[in-house]
């Protein structure tokens, strides 16, 4: 694994913009997997700064999101959907038909799971699937426990993500119990994965993720049996390593 730590989140977000459009560049029809959370949200910037300037064209590219809170509507403001709008599918010339995100609202919520591992297969391998880590060791909605799914699955949050994630709603009630998410199994089978991780307060989990046992009770864990790892943090997150 390639371990890089970065003095300020412009720096860590431009090289992880660089390093998705170098990637582009050399692989106009890449399959891209896509974080949302308050992490990329720099990167996404960046990228659209440098589509604008370089015309570097992201036509090609397919997207593959890798999570949605179940039974929030497409149009709901923190529905994944309206961040990937906001943030980066607004600013850059991904056709809307070629960005996929797993459907959180249909009746039948795992056979459009099931859909949407059809999807991933025909696009897949996914070329790079961008990552961040949640406090709890989670990586997409994977979260810790006894076992973990390959295909994409209706998940219970923990209650620690419920909590983590309430700064976005008005009252913690209000977060959704239910979410649909990528298993791991794209994750591990992306050809590479770069993680991204800001702050002091996620230094702990990134050690125990890179260095500690491999094992369900920190998804992010099994990042370290990937082949083609790449690490992006700022000071915070690598205090204690
Ligand atoms: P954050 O989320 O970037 O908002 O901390 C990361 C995650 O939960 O994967």
């Amino acid at each position: 694994m390639n371990v890089l730590t970065f003095a300020s989140n412009e720096e860590l977000s431009a090289y992880a913009a660089d390093y998705i459009l170098d990637l582009v560049r050399a692989k106009p029809d890449a399959v891209l997997g896509l974080a949302t959370g308050e992490t990329p949200i720099g990167v996404y910037e960046q990228l659209v700064d440098r589509h604008r300037k370089s015309q570097i064209s992201l036509r090609q590219v397919k997207a593959f999101n890798l999570d949605e809170y179940a039974g929030l509507s497409p149009d709901h403001e923190q529905s994944y959907q309206v961040y990937m709008r906001k943030h980066l599918f607004s600013g850059i010339d991904l056709p809307p038909e070629q960005a996929y995100i797993p459907c959180g609202i249909a009746d039948d919520l795992w056979a459009a799971a099931r859909d949407y591992d059809r999807l991933l297969n025909e696009a897949g391998p996914l070329d790079l699937q961008l990552l961040g880590i949640g406090h709890n060791g989670h990586i997409g909605f994977n979260e810790p426990g006894e076992e973990l799914n390959a295909e994409t699955h209706v998940v219970k949050l923990t209650e620690e993500t419920r909590a983590a994630n309430s700064r976005y709603f008005q009252s913690l009630a209000e977060v959704p119990q239910y979410a649909v998410t990528m298993g791991v199994g794209p994750i591990m089978r992306a050809k590479q994965v770069l993680l991204i991780v800001r702050g002091e307060n996620k230094a702990g989990v990134l050690k125990k993720a890179l260095y500690g046992p491999v094992t369900t009770r920190c998804p992010a864990s099994l990042l370290q049996l990937h082949p083609r790892l790449t690490v992006l943090l700022d000071e915070g997150a690598a205090k204690e390593l």
